[in-house]
Parts: structure tokens; C-alpha cells; sequence
């Protein structure tokens, strides 16, 4: 008999595999530059899950009720896209939910370093892999702290940001400078 290769997955099932993939994040908020991997994603397979992080040492502008909210809004079209949410290590997460695959965008080299690492601890620790996606080039220079740093003071962020994330940044940077 021949013996299989180490990393070769044995399926106890003859029932079709439905392919999961996760796009994991903070979110904070959802940008063009997301929904871009999250709609690409979407096409590759069966069902993608948004895996928003919870992370109570890191202070944000949204809540993660907000964020899950702006996600749904924005991947309702989709049909195959879920929201949901975590805390803890990403692995153990797609574990308990049969997930294989983690899918993440590259905007540049300079991504590259960190996630490589965190794509090789998590095949490591988890056995899950990491699929790279180049971002698209619209969009290489897109990042939800950069966004929020330049709506802050007055820039223009329209074009960066689906329009009901927009309006919301807008009302929640009026109620911080009401409240001021
Ligand atoms: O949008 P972000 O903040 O760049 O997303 C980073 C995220 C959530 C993908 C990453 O921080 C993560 O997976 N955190 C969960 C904790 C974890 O698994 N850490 C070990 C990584 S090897």
C-alpha cells in the first residue's frame, strides 16, 4: 500500500465538502479594501465567515456589536458571507468551527513579513493554512487607522469606504467633537 503523504487529509465522509475560508480582522472599521478580499473570497468558496476580533486591550472607534452591524450591512449581497465574532486564538477558532483556510489581502511588501510569520505559527500551532490575496492595486494603500487619523481631521474618506460605513463614521465623529 502506499503511504501517504504526511500532510494528506484523510476524509471519513463521502458526503460533499462544503469549502469554508475565514477573513479575519479587526474591522474598525470595514473598508473598500476588505470588502475586496471578503468579495474574492466569496467566489473562491462555499462559505466565508468574517471573523471579527475581540480585543479589549485595543480601544476602537466601533463597538464590535457595530462592526459585526457594518459588515452584515455591507456582505448581505453576497449570500455566502457570515459575521461573527471571536476572541482568543484564531486557530482554536477555526477549529471549533471547521475551518480550514484563513484568506488575508498582501497591500504591499511590508505586509508581508508579519503575516508570513503569522501564516506559518498558525499552520504550526493549528494546522490552518493562509491564503495570500494581492489587494487590488486601488486599494494598496488602504488601512481602517489610516482612514479614521484622516476623517478626523476633515479629510475626504468617501471613495475609501462602502456609504453606510461612511455616514457612520461621519455621526461618530460628530457625537465625539459634540462631546468634546
Ligand atoms: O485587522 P488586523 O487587526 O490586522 O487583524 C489581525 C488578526 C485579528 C487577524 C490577528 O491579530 C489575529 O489573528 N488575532 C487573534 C489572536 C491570534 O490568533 N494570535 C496568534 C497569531 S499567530
Amino acid at each position: 500500500m502506499t503511504p501517504r503523504a504526511p500532510t494528506e487529509k484523510v476524509s471519513m465522509t463521502t458526503a460533499p465538502q462544503i469549502r469554508k475560508a475565514a477573513c479575519p480582522g479587526s474591522f474598525d472599521p470595514v473598508t473598500n479594501g476588505h470588502l475586496d478580499i471578503i468579495s474574492r473570497a466569496a467566489h473562491l468558496y462555499d462559505e466565508v465567515v468574517v471573523a471579527v476580533l475581540i480585543n479589549k486591550s485595543k480601544s476602537s472607534m466601533f463597538t464590535v456589536a457595530e462592526r459585526i452591524e457594518m459588515l452584515t450591512e455591507v456582505t448581505a449581497d453576497y449570500g455566502n458571507v457570515r459575521v461573527d465574532a471571536f476572541h482568543g486564538l484564531l486557530v482554536d477558532y477555526c477549529r471549533d468551527n471547521a475551518i480550514p483556510v484563513i484568506v488575508k489581502g498582501l497591500r504591499a511588501v511590508s505586509d508581508f513579513d508579519y503575516e508570513l510569520q503569522m501564516a506559518q505559527m498558525n499552520r504550526g500551532i493549528g494546522g490552518v493554512d493562509t491564503l495570500f490575496m494581492p489587494t487590488n492595486p486601488e486599494y494598496s494603500f488602504l488601512a481602517s487607522s489610516l482612514v479614521k487619523e484622516i476623517a478626523t481631521y476633515g479629510g475626504d474618506v468617501t471613495r475609501l469606504l462602502p456609504e453606510s460605513v461612511h455616514k457612520r463614521l461621519r455621526s461618530r465623529l460628530e457625537e465625539r467633537n459634540a462631546g468634546q
